[in-house]
């Protein structure tokens, strides 16, 4: 089950999701008490799904895209701090996906790089990575990333996995 359902443990005023896939995780975070939740996904019949679902409401902005190249325009426009969930990856083979078939590294450079700007610097915000039980190349198709690979990408960012579940970590700016 996605963490995407607890998403209130770490509650802000703002989420900002990679894969909305079909936008269960979007409607937890409305539940939960997230004011605003931006939501991107790159496959355009999921992205349809989440515009129908969640139309008219104006607490959800969904963009359609590789969040490699959404997150940090979303980050761009970020003043405050947010809980980001990073779960874009696909979920089997023969799927749609980005540049990469997990772009959880990418989306974790694109935070570490707002941090150093002189916008992001004093933002400290709370970033959830779900299904780490599938990293490890443990699936070929999740793109053969490891715990490791996550940790030496936070290496002297200022962030750190400050809490890891068989199935989710939790990162934060100590
Ligand atoms: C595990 S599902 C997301 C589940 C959703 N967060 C929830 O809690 O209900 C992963 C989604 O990420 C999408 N995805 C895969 N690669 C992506 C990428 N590079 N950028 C954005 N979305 C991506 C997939 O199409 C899929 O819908």
């Amino acid at each position: 089950m996605s963490c995407s359902k607890y998403i209130g443990c770490w509650l802000s005023r703002t989420l900002i999701e990679t894969g909305s896939a079909k936008g269960d995780g979007i409607q937890y975070a409305l539940n939960a008490g997230f004011q605003m939740v931006f939501s991107i996904e790159i496959d355009p019949a999921y992205y349809e799904h989440c515009v129908k679902r969640f139309q008219g409401n104006g607490r959800v902005i969904l963009m359609q895209g590789d969040s490699k190249e959404i997150l940090p325009e979303i980050l761009a426009k970020t003043n405050e701090p947010v809980t980001i969930l990073l779960d874009a990856h696909v979920t089997g083979p023969n799927q749609k996906h980005g540049e990469k078939l997990c772009p959880v590294i990418d989306e974790l450079k694109a935070i570490i790089d707002h941090s150093k700007s002189d916008q992001g610097k004093n933002l400290r915000h709370i970033i959830v990575i779900d299904d780490i039980n599938w990293l490890d190349g443990k699936q070929e198709w999740y793109g053969n990333i490891s715990v490791k690979d996550i940790k030496n990408t936070l290496k002297d960012s200022g962030y750190e996995i400050t809490e890891q579940t068989k199935r989710y970590c939790v990162i934060q700016r100590l």
